[in-house]
């Protein structure tokens, strides 16, 4: 068993490979500049994730072993790949980063595995988005350290096993329910990353206010935090443009007025409901009398993918209790009725509420 390496310092960053459309890649890019935490004390939130992670990683330092491969699964803007990047840096080894769709065949997987050297962790983003070919040669390459490559060509061409190093897959889905059971039981840790507490993304407000050199009051930081869905990716975004409006009305710091009004102009209301949160629901009400609507109608209707209904839209109006899920579809709740100014229950709470271009 080939020992893990541990130096200090942040995890190398071998291949950045993602595969992502550009608008995501760009704003990954951005976030990535320096808003990311590099260790387990820097992250805030998730705090019984990384209790057991550091277990996880110690024991696998003591016997000097890789860590087990980890599934790491929940919505978009979480903190997967962040959580997989300090993994790395705490076992003290590399990480090669890559998405499901950039490996498009063996080849590229084959490459992949073939660069690590003992103990490092491959990551694979969106991995449920693998080619079934694809994730049935990582199945040998999981469970057995090995896989097949090809040699020769024409009639001689043929296989030949490979022994890879020992390393640690971390693979990350928004749903575990899009992932096969043969892939998903090949990883010996899995894990979900729940959304965010409200005075946890306060407190990622504070930290990211203060390396984009800038402040935020208490009061800021949690106006900010409050309307974030939960969601790191989306306080951070929403900390950077508030911060414009702050800095170019001549502010020193992000008090509560200043978020109100930034957020305001962004069209975020006070339950942190965007644009697209108001069609959605403002869609059911109109169109389908309330719901149930099935999800391909409501991705119709609204001209948005079905995937990013499903990923990003849908959890946090279910969570936040403005939509369930029944049997026949999705319904709004008296919840939404009475945010959206319909349902009796007084006029809608502040804010754009955002008109139906149909
Ligand atoms: N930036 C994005 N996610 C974060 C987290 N969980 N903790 C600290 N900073 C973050």
């Amino acid at each position: 068993m080939g020992r893990v390496r541990h130096d200090d310092g942040p995890p190398k960053i071998d291949s950045v490979d993602r595969g992502l459309l550009r608008g995501e890649r760009d704003e990954a890019a951005l976030e990535e500049v320096s808003l990311r935490p590099r260790t387990m004390d820097e992250y805030i939130g998730q705090a019984a994730l990384k209790r057991k992670l550091r277990v996880f990683v110690d024991a696998a330092k003591q016997r000097g072993e890789p860590l087990d491969h980890v599934l790491l699964h929940g919505p978009p803007g979480l903190g997967k790949t962040t959580m997989a990047q300090i993994l790395a840096n705490e076992l003290g080894v590399r990480i090669h980063i890559t998405s499901g769709p950039a490996v498009e065949h063996k080849g590229v997987l084959a490459g992949h595995l073939t660069a690590l050297e003992a103990g490092d962790v491959l990551f694979i983003d969106e991995i449920h988005r693998l080619t079934p070919v694809v994730e049935e040669s990582l199945y040998s390459a999981m469970e057995d350290g090995r896989i097949d490559l090809p040699v020769g060509e024409g009639t001689r061409a043929r296989t030949m096993p490979f022994s890879l190093a020992p390393f640690t897959l971390i693979g990350a889905t928004t749903r575990t329910a899009l992932l096969g059971a043969p892939l998903r039981e090949r990883f010996q840790i899995v894990e979900g990353l729940e959304y965010y507490a409200d005075d946890e993304l306060a407190a990622i407000v504070q930290r990211t206010a203060r390396i984009l050199k800038f402040t935020a009051t208490d009061a800021g930081a949690a106006e900010i935090g409050r309307r974030s869905r939960g969601t790191p990716r989306i306080a951070n975004r929403l900390t950077r443009r508030v911060r414009d409006f702050a800095q170019v009305l001549g502010r020193d710091a992000i008090d509560r007025a200043d978020a109100e009004y930034g957020l305001g102009e962004l069209g975020i209301d006070p339950e942190g409901l965007d644009a697209i949160d108001r069609r959605l629901l403002i869609a059911i009400v109109d169109l389908f009398d309330g719901g149930p609507v099935g999800i391909d109608s409501l991705a119709a209707t609204l001209s948005e993918p079905r995937d990013t209904l499903e990923d990003v839209y849908e959890p946090f109006l279910l969570q936040r209790g403005f939509l369930v899920r029944t049997p026949r579809g999705r319904q709004v709740t008296r919840k939404a009725l009475a945010h959206l100014g319909r349902g009796g229950d007084g006029p809608p709470q502040g804010g754009p509420q955002g008109e139906l271009p149909l």
